[in-house]
């Protein structure tokens, strides 16, 4: 372990943060302009939102005050004074943290050496290790966490990790907090803990600001909002003048409509597509069900009760030990994601970096690759027709940003989710299961997901959908099957109200 003693943060009054303002911060990549003018500031122990389309600019401002990036113009003011930003190192000595979606933890380390990671003052001495100990537990009261500082930080579930992340800024004297997108991975639970702790610290103050796309959360929550468009800042306003309808109309420009759509009824006797009997992996257990032509079933259940498990079973990605799948009353061998494909099942999985995407590559041949053998003649990629019906899906899921050959990593990460549900669009599967389907997309682009979905079930596809969002669940699905501890537990047709769907997800 690194022994490096960072020194403290100078220019942070202790339990006060300062002022931070940003004046005419503008950034550019290559040709096209990410941000351009943005001016703002926020006061000490204000909440603040930063709210826009997918792709508008947040995480790259974010990015800007935490040091990842370099902006081309403009200044970052802390109290008035000026301060260098051209690594995370000098945010942190400032007082600013950056708290990503990929939190930056080593899974390997406990929480206790993952907090005071480079700033550690173990040199050897019981004393300075009990300081250490001390100085942990007089975070945990600040922040209310109840965490094990000797637990692996590569075992903790996600919210768990996220709190980590949380004390390391802390131990570092981050008097600004900025969180990007914090609870899109959190379950419901960990959310409602999440935004107590951000009062909390705001009370005692610790300035945050913290981008969603949840906007009754933001609303609930801070005190004051930033919308920014197309990099631009449009405006800085009091969040309780808002209506999540009156924000959506700033961020687009435009008027929205954001519900589910009808959802056409399955026509009698649509035949069965997908069928699992039985399905047993490590995570799930002896799990059965059925899909119609043209039907979407909701999974439902709390985060680990085995939906993502089931589905990730079913297409050959986890290890099956009984039970198999039949499409179209063929049954698959199983444990092949190849086989899987081929006999007709396409899966949009809960993590686009580690199971979706090839980050490296571009979007279009991200979108192009589940259908590539259909389209190559001898090897040859077809490749003007190819790239007409890529360009066409493009523009149905309305992806932007994306430039000729530049690697999808590039994309805003509400982008890299448009891409990732899109690359089953080309050529739909017989039978199409969908994981977090619209995490990190704005309302619009969310509204424009649920319409595919519906559409593709019209046209014919079976379509399972997971979510942690009980109202996409409820809204989009025909029927629902509650998943908890690895089973089928209940059923329910779309008239189920949330709390009974709850209800049975949580029952011992
Ligand atoms: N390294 C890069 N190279 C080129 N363009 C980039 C790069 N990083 C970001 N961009 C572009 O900058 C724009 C703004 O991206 P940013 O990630 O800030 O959006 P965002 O508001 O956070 O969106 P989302 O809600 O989808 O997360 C996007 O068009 C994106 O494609
Ligand atoms: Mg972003």
């Amino acid at each position: 372990m690194a022994i490096q003693q960072l020194a403290t943060p100078e220019h942070v009054h202790p339990g006060r943060a300062p002022e931070i303002s940003v004046a005419g911060i503008g950034k550019r990549y290559g040709s096209s302009t990410v941000l351009q003018g943005v001016t703002l500031s926020i006061a000490p122990g204000e909440i603040h939102g930063i709210m826009g389309e997918n792709g508008a600019g947040k995480s790259t401002l974010l990015k800007i005050l935490g040091g990842a990036i370099v902006a081309d113009s403009g200044t970052v003011a802390l109290d008035g004074r000026t301060v260098r930003i051209t690594a995370p190192r000098d945010s942190i000595s400032n007082g600013i943290s950056l708290i990503s979606q990929e939190l930056a933890l080593i899974p390997g380390l406990s929480v206790l050496e993952n907090v005071f990671l480079g700033r550690w003052s173990n040199t050897g001495s019981l004393l300075r290790s009990r300081k250490d100990a001390a100085h942990f537990a007089r975070l945990l009261e600040e922040t209310g966490f109840t965490l094990d500082p000797r637990a692996i930080v590569g075992t903790l579930p996600i919210g768990q990790a996220q709190q980590v992340e949380i004390l390391k800024a802390l131990a570092r004297g981050a008097k600004v907090l900025c969180m990007d997108e914090p609870t899109a991975v959190l379950n419901e639970a960990e959310k409602a803990q999440l935004l107590q702790v951000i009062r909390k610290l705001a009370s005692s103050g610790t300035t945050v600001i913290l981008v969603s796309h949840y906007l009754e959360e933001v609303l609930g929550l801070v005190d004051r909002v930033t919308v920014l468009r197309d990099g631009r800042h449009i405006v800085t306003e009091d969040a309780a003048g808002h209506t999540p309808e009156s924000l959506v109309g700033l961020m687009v420009g435009r008027e929205v409509d954001f519900v589910i759509p009808e959802i056409p009824p399955v026509p009698a006797g649509a035949k069965t597509v997908f069928e699992a009997v039985g399905l047993t992996s490590t995570k799930v257990k002896d799990v059965s069900f059925t899909v119609r032509q043209g039907e979407i079933l909701g999974l439902a259940g709390l985060v680990g009760s085995g939906r993502s498990e089931a589905l990730l079973a079913a297409f050959g990605a986890d290890r099956i030990t009984a039970g198999h799948v039949e499409i179209n009353g063929r049954r698959i061998r199983g444990n092949s994601i190849r086989e899987a494909i081929k006999a007709g099942i396409g899966l949009v999985p809960e993590s686009r970096k580690e199971q979706g995407l090839v980050m490296s590559r571009p979007a279009s041949e991200n979108i192009a690759l589940p259908t590539l053998s259909d389209r190559s003649l001898g090897g040859l990629v077809r490749v003007g027709r190819e790239k007409t019906a890529v360009a066409g899906i493009t523009r149905s899921v309305d992806l932007r940003g994306a430039r000729k050959g530049a690697p999808i990593a590039n994309l805003s990460g509400g982008n890299q989710q448009k891409a990732l549900f899109a690359k089953w669009l080309l050529n739909p599967p017989a039978v199409l299961m969908v994981d977090e389907p619209t995490r990190g997309v704005d309302i619009a682009a969310k509204a424009l997901i649920h319409g595919l979905i519906v559409e593709l079930a019209a046209r014919g596809t079976a379509v399972i959908v997971v979510s942690s969002e009980l109202e996409e669940v409820i809204g989009l699905s025909h029927r629902i099957h509650v998943m908890r501890q690895g089973r089928i537990v209940a059923e329910f047709d779309r008239n189920a109200s949330r709390d009974e769907v709850m209800t049975s997800a949580f029952m011992k």
